[in-house]
């Protein structure tokens, strides 16, 4: 149905001219056309807002024309409709005034009706879709349960994330309670999502990488693979780990669609631990789109030799960076487009 199929044929493992590409927070801060939005409507309104957050998502698509696009929203949208404070400070990024940290606490929580607290977010997909006019695919997201916990419990970002971390190693059961109320919302909204029109949805642990290895099977992977299970016939699902190297044996087990890496692994070490079994997503470093131009299109096209053309999806390791110049993001899309 969608004219450019490329980063739908990726996800199903099948043989492609080249490979396709998009990039993290592609939708955002580093475009002019943003920051002109930017300046009239607080964020959540942006989110809130069909014709806002459906313009946004289209933005760097029109610019540059990367082969999928991704709906303009927040992982934070998810603990706000479970009746979780959410605010986006400026110069603070999300804070959360009352955070859970006991039972209590955990007892406001609350497993919303997606439609009621979400169907603004329905309503964008639509909206989006119609923009789309079938040129490319519309990419659905949700934070993972583990790193919607790490704000909730945080209550701000963080650089250890102490606070989420202490609650699940003095209060596991709370922590646990917590994870799934994420999980079972998780997966009801993104049931939705792909009811209202996306056509892939990614899971982002950006946290993940914060867990010891088999902590992380216990607080991160579990959650992650309740939810790839409940979507897997709905529509293809990538789970993207920063920092989540060690576990990417056990992650290619699953019926995920893709994985995706950063750049602190080899192409070689990440084809190594996943088999050949599932296609891989990445994993430029963002920092480095801070080369010349003609550097960055060499380094891409390092790159995709050494993942392969095939089951290999082209991304950064994580979000674009705001001070990106606009002609190095060019370089790097066009790299791909010229791969041959
Ligand atoms: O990828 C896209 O272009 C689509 C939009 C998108 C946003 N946030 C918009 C946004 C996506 C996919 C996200 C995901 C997200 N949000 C993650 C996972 C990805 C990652 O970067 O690790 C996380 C951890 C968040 C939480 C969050 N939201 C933070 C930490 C911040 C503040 C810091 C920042 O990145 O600027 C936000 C705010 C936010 N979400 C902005 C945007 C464009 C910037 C604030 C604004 O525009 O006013």
């Amino acid at each position: 149905m969608v004219k450019n199929d490329l980063f739908l044929r990726a996800l199903q493992g099948k043989s492609v001219p080249r490979p396709p590409v998009w990039m993290m927070r592609q939708a955002g801060r580093y475009l002019p056309e943003f920051i002109k939005i930017r300046k009239k409507y607080d964020f959540f309104t942006r989110c809130r807002t069909p014709e806002l957050a459906s313009e946004i998502t289209v933005q760097p698509i029109r610019r540059f024309g990367m082969d999928a696009a991704i709906l303009f929203s927040d992982i934070l949208v998810v603990p706000q409709a479970m009746n979780i404070e959410v605010e986006m400070k400026a110069g603070v990024g999300p804070w959360l005034p009352n955070p859970i940290r006991s039972q209590k606490d955990l007892d406001s929580v609350i497993i919303p009706d997606i439609q009621d607290s979400l169907g603004y977010v329905m309503n964008a997909i639509k909206a989006t879709k119609e923009l789309l006019n079938d040129e490319v695919p519309l990419i659905g997201f949700a934070g993972s349960p583990w790193t919607i916990l790490c704000y909730c419990v945080q209550g701000q970002g963080s650089k250890n994330f102490d606070k989420a971390k202490e609650l699940c190693f003095t209060q596991p059961q709370v922590a646990h309670q917590l994870l799934q109320k994420i999980t079972d919302t998780t997966i009801a909204y993104l049931k939705e999502k792909v009811k209202a029109g996306v056509d892939a949805v990614q899971i982002f642990d950006s946290w993940g990488g914060m867990l010891s290895p088999v902590d992380y099977q216990e607080f991160s992977w579990k959650y992650i693979l309740q939810i790839i299970d409940a979507l897997k016939d709905d529509a293809p699902v990538i789970a993207f780990g920063k920092g989540c190297w060690f576990a990417l044996e056990e992650m290619a087990k699953s019926d995920v669609s893709a994985l995706g890496v950063d750049w602190t692994i080899s192409p070689k070490l990440a084809r190594q631990f996943t088999q050949n079994k599932v296609t891989l997503q990445g994993n430029f470093d963002p920092s480095r789109l801070l080369s010349p131009p003609s550097e960055i299109k060499k380094m891409v096209k390092q790159m995709i030799d050494e993942f392969g053309k095939d089951k290999y999806i082209v991304n950064l390791g994580h979000g674009i960076l705001p001070n990106i110049p606009l002609d190095n993001v060019k370089a790097f899309i066009d790299a791909v487009k010229e791969y041959e």
